[in-house]
């Protein structure tokens, strides 16, 4: 695996590769490599001729009191992360490579952010979309992968690219968990020991929710309040939120029917976590 930390490098090794007909994987991440990423990576590696990786913490996708200074970072264990997990390239630009001159055109979501994390984190979205159009342009995949994790920027990097017509296929990836049902993320490490247990109940509380829309539940504020009540008893957690949409436009429903997001937010003392359900009806 080629660990590159310059755009120019990284160009000149995909010309190559594609004058050879190769096709391209791409997974973008802000490292801290976990088996969630891996798990992109492998898919990719499974499409593939060829794997990039990106380590790149977006300052642009932080808000003033977010944790853009504290994010977790280590770049000798993400390399051997994703190197086990089959990548061919490690880009990892600094943020001067990547924002070095004066940036006069940024992207905007406009539609699917008034809800959910890109309600509470005003601008998040806007620097997620400007970073990867760069990083698109820079690496230009045949496939780029995401997790469904983060649902939200999965519907909106999808209207990202039919709007900005990228010939790009996005492979949106299962959420990969901890034994206990925790879903893996870099900021897990945050977590103290005891709400490392209760963290657990996050998607406890998801598979209530299931559970009663199987049995035939459709009114979304009931299931809400399943959710809420197995978190308030059983984590010290503060709930940032619970809420359910059409999936992907993200629009409210009165009714449960087709394909449903079922979303939370969790706050601990270090840690925000999210998780989520897609469901189909
Ligand atoms: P990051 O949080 O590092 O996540 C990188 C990718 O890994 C995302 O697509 C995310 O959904 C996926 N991922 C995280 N945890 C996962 C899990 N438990 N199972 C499966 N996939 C998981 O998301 C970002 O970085 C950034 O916003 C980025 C897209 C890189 C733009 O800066």
């Amino acid at each position: 695996m080629k660990i590159i930390t310059t755009i120019t490098e990284l160009q000149q090794n995909i010309r190559k590769d594609k004058q050879k007909g190769e096709t391209i994987g791409f997974v973008p991440t802000m490292g801290f490599l976990h088996e969630g990423h891996q798990s992109l990576i492998k898919k990719a590696r499974g499409d593939h001729a060829k794997v990039i990786v990106s380590i790149f913490v977006n300052p642009l996708q932080f808000g003033p009191n977010e944790d853009f200074e504290s994010y977790p970072r280590d770049r000798d264990r993400d390399a051997a992360a994703a190197e086990e997990a089959g990548a061919d390239y490690m880009f990892c630009p600094t943020v001067e490579e990547m924002y070095g001159s004066e940036s006069v055109v940024k992207a905007t979501a406009e539609k699917r952010t008034d809800v959910l994390c890109g309600k509470r984190r005003p601008g998040h979205f806007d620097g997620v979309v400007t970073v990867l159009t760069k990083l698109f342009n820079i690496t230009t995949p045949d496939t780029v992968y995401f997790g469904k994790k983060d649902a939200q920027q999965v519907a909106i990097v999808d209207a990202l690219v039919r709007d900005f017509n990228f010939p790009i296929k996005i492979s949106a990836v299962d959420t990969v968990r901890e034994e206990d049902g925790l879903a893996k993320s870099s900021r897990n490490v945050y977590l103290l020991k005891q709400e490392r247990e209760e963290a657990k109940e996050l998607y406890q509380g998801l598979l209530l929710a299931r559970e009663a829309i199987e049995r035939g539940e459709r009114q979304p504020e009931r299931i809400i309040k399943i959710i809420k009540e197995h978190i308030e008893t059983t984590t010290s957690g503060e709930i940032d939120y619970i809420e359910i949409y059409q999936y992907p436009e993200l629009t409210s429903l009165e009714t449960l029917s087709g394909t449903i997001l079922v979303a939370l937010a969790v706050k601990f003392q270090k840690a925000r976590l999210i998780d989520n359900l897609i469901l189909s009806i």
